[in-house]
């Protein structure tokens, strides 16, 4: 059974980015948004730190930038970053207008937003709702989507592929839909659009340790390179320093807030260390604490570190991170005690899908926004809070810019059904559990904080025989969302590896034995579609 839908606009994903899109469109023209999961899925309701914005008095927008662009080590595009920070103030003022409830300021009289601090920030500048603010924006964007009259909601979708002129042996060069797979009743349907937002998060997934849910697999950034675009900076996988060391704890991350509020890095000995590594200590930027972390590990052969937030009072501790101390609670670890155990986990994709400072791509009506894209905001390494922040202004502008072109692009041509005929169901699905297994932990060994040519060589090997084998499985198997989830990753690993070796030295998240200095010229890695023989490109 085939099923069709026609939209004005098909947004994929349902995270900050492709949630602030669909509520800033026209309210005439038609919206459907899809998630793989329910409507609250992706990284955004996972969100711990906050969203930065320079809204303190002796604050100022010359200091986020500079801020941001030192934790990027000189790769941030400036005039990106200074557009993003100056709607710092408006992008919280619409989350507010919408109904999150951000955490105040009890100790003031006017009960201003309590602003925390976080890694490289040199002034106190992220808005919080408590320990979880991803889940209060989630919560509140969702809410309004599924309220919203020109917004049709589509749960348990994953997009396999988009439709172009290309692929329908037309003139132009014009994104028209997608191909998605109902999760639900395995068929595939067809959506058509006039304009399509790639909104589908980030691919931390690549790695075996990661702090990001299930899903974060790049299909965005893997469904556009296959439609015509190029990706940057795919490098720049960001490690998060501290997640929570647990064997029962998946993907459990401990904000960076803690430090913030004066939480303490130690050895296993409970000795300090991170100021031999820089002077801003435990507050360094991410790179800088994830690479000391690791060394420290390497060094003493220890399973893992500490933080330590037990010498503050109690009910203050208790009072800023309700869910870290219930989470770790569980665990047996009482945060107001005891020392977390913790180690670095894959956490950010810096690099993505290049886009416009609309959120344009290279293929025509076809946008890109939030963790899948590459806008030049994070540079070689984001700084924390920024990434909320960026999502909400290019949902804005990515809107905007489709509102002024809604009554003079074209609907799309009609496109055919999904074809099945050439395929069977699996019988062998542990190719897939097999080959899942296997990229991660060769990206995480040989692709991680600490790289040389020679492990990079040897990921490259092996994600070609993977690439291979998962493009055989997926020509001759019905689809479902292992397998898809799968294709993209190693798609995304392959960028992720190519763009590596690209970069002949040590720049932000991507630190290299074998290139030990930083080149005076600052420079993106750029990856074209176009100039790529391999596999399925
Ligand atoms: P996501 O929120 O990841 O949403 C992706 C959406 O795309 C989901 O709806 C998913 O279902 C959908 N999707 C994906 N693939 C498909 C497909 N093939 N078909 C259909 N739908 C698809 N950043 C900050 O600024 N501040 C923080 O405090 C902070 N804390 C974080 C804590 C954690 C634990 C994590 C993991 C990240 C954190 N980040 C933080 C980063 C930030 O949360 C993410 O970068 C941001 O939420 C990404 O938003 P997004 O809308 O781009 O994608
Ligand atoms: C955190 O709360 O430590 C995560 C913040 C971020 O990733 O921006």
């Amino acid at each position: 059974m085939h099923s069709s839908y026609q939209y004005d606009v098909l947004i994929i994903g349902s995270g900050a980015a492709g949630l602030a899109a669909a509520l800033n469109i026209d309210p005439n023209a038609s919206v459907a948004v899809l998630s793989k999961g329910p409507l609250a899925s992706g990284s955004t309701p996972w969100a711990q730190g906050g969203i930065a914005a320079v809204l303190d008095a002796a604050d100022d927008v010359e200091s986020h930038i500079s801020d941001t662009l030192q934790a990027g080590a000189n790769l941030c595009h400036e005039d990106v970053v200074r557009k993003i920070v100056l709607k710092g103030r408006d992008s919280i003022d619409w989350l507010c207008e919408q109904g999150v409830d951000f955490t105040r300021d009890k100790s003031t009289a006017t009960q201003d937003y309590h602003l925390t601090k976080e890694g490289g920030h040199s002034h106190r500048r992220v808005v919080h709702a408590d320990d979880a603010t991803g889940q209060a924006i989630s919560s509140v964007l969702c809410e309004r989507a599924n309220n919203a009259a020109n917004i049709d909601v589509f749960e348990h979708r994953v997009a396999i592929d988009l439709i172009t002129h290309k692929k329908l042996f037309l003139p132009g060069n014009r994104c028209v839909g997608a191909y998605v797979l109902n999760r639900q009743n395995s068929h595939v349907e067809l959506f058509s659009a006039r304009f399509v937002v790639i909104a589908t998060g980030g691919a931390s997934k690549a790695y075996l340790y990661t702090s990001n849910p299930d899903g974060a697999s790049g299909d965005g950034i893997a469904m556009a390179w296959r439609a015509g675009c190029r990706a940057a900076n795919m490098e720049f996988n960001q490690f998060h320093p501290t997640c929570l060391y647990h064997p029962q704890a998946k993907s459990f991350l401990i904000t960076e807030a803690v430090r913030g509020e004066g939480g303490r890095l130690l050895l296993p000995n409970g000795e300090r260390f991170m100021h031999r590594f820089d002077a801003r200590g435990e507050l360094a930027p991410r790179d800088i604490v994830a690479r000391a972390i690791d060394h420290e590990m390497k060094r003493l052969g220890a399973d893992c570190l500490y933080l330590d937030i037990s010498h503050k009072d109690a009910d203050f501790v208790r009072s800023h991170f309700p869910t870290i101390h219930d989470a770790c609670l569980k665990f047996g670890i009482d945060i107001t005690k005891d020392p977390i155990p913790i180690v670095p986990a894959a956490h950010y994709t810096c690099g993505g899908i290049m886009v416009d400072k609309h959120g344009r791509t290279d293929v025509n009506q076809l946008y890109a926004i939030g963790e899948a894209s590459f806008t030049g905001l994070h540079g070689a390494n984001r700084m924390a809070s920024n990434s909320l922040l960026e999502c909400i202004v290019y949902g804005h502008d990515s809107a905007r810019d489709i509102n002024e072109q809604l009554s003079s692009i074209p609907q799309p041509p009609s496109a055919p059904q999904w074809d099945e005929s050439q395929v069977t169901d699996s019988d062998e699905d542990v190719v897939l559990s097999h080959n899942w297994d296997e990229l991660r932990r060769f990206m995480w060994d040989y692709v991680g904080i600490v790289r040389t040519d020679k492990r990079l060589q040897r990921a490259k090997h092996r994600v070609d025989l993977l690439h291979q084998e998962i493009l055989d499985y997926y020509s001759n198997y019905s689809v479902s969302n292992d397998l898809l989830e799968l294709r993209n990753l190693v798609t995304v690993a392959d960028l992720i590896i190519c763009s590596a070796i690209q970069r002949r030295e040590s720049r932000g998240l991507h630190y290299t034995l074998d290139y030990l200095d930083t080149d005076a010229e600052p420079k993106d890695t750029i990856l074209t579609p176009t100039n790529y023989s391999t596999r399925d490109w």
